[in-house]
């Protein structure tokens, strides 16, 4: 089943002096989702934003907001973050003790669930899980800060999904995140992604964030 190319700027990269104006920029360019990186500074080193942000971004495009949860125990966040606005909200399976538990309080909150894997967690992690969800996040750099090399051994655990994806007979979709540019988009599609996150190859592109955007959505195609 093939799904829609979908492309998810992540706000992370962006000016967040003028994010409203960056967000609108990357609607316009014809951006499918806004993609937000929540950190805790527990699960991840980093720390970033909270539902404040995701309110202020709900304020400035129609786009889903796509909330991607570095945090231990988000099943304590995941109604302030739907509340605020989140359409999709992802956990790490690393996380989540109780995946399919948390799943369904996503879901009930009134998101669309996702399930995330780090680098080092293999595909058979998300297997029980796949019927209950509407996308899986393959990470392709290890979670916590922007600008990072894509790690090209992710590839094969995209496929993997996919194959899995399809036995179910499941069109969930598969994203990917880090390191994603012109020249891994291409790569990743090849193995099955449909939906690329991009902070850097976006929000700091010399070409700025409209051409960024389109070249994206061109290479990847
Ligand atoms: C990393 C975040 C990513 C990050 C990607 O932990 O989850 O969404 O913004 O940044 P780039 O596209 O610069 O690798
Ligand atoms: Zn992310």
């Amino acid at each position: 089943m093939a799904s829609p190319l979908l492309i998810a700027p992540s706000i992370l990269a962006a000016d967040f002096a003028r994010l409203g104006e960056q967000i609108r920029q990357a609607e316009a360019a014809g951006a499918d989702q806004i993609h937000i990186d929540v950190m805790d500074g527990r699960f991840v080193p980093n720390i970033t934003m909270g539902p404040l942000a995701v309110e202020a971004a709900r304020r400035v495009t129609s786009l889903p907001l796509d909330v991607h949860l570095m945090i231990v125990h988000p099943e304590d966040h995941i109604q302030p973050f739907a509340k605020a606005g989140a359409n999709i909200i992802s956990v790490h399976v690393e996380t989540c003790p109780h995946l399919h538990r948390t799943v369904q309080q996503i879901r009930e909150a009134g998101a669309r669930p996702s399930v995330v894997l780090n680098p080092g967690t293999p595909a058979v992690a998300v297997k029980e899980i796949l019927p209950f969800v509407d996308m899986v996040l393959v990470m392709t750099v290890n979670p916590g800060f922007g600008g990072q090399a894509f790690i090209p051994q992710m590839l094969g655990k995209i496929s993997e999904i996919r194959a899995m994806l399809d036995a179910l007979g499941s069109s969930a979709d598969i994203q990917v995140d880090g390191g994603i540019d012109v020249t891994t988009a291409p790569q990743v599609v090849r193995h099955g992604a449909n939906v690329l996150v991009a902070g850097t190859a976006i929000f700091r592109a010399p070409e700025g964030i409209v051409a960024a955007t389109q070249a994206l959505r061109e290479a990847a195609q």
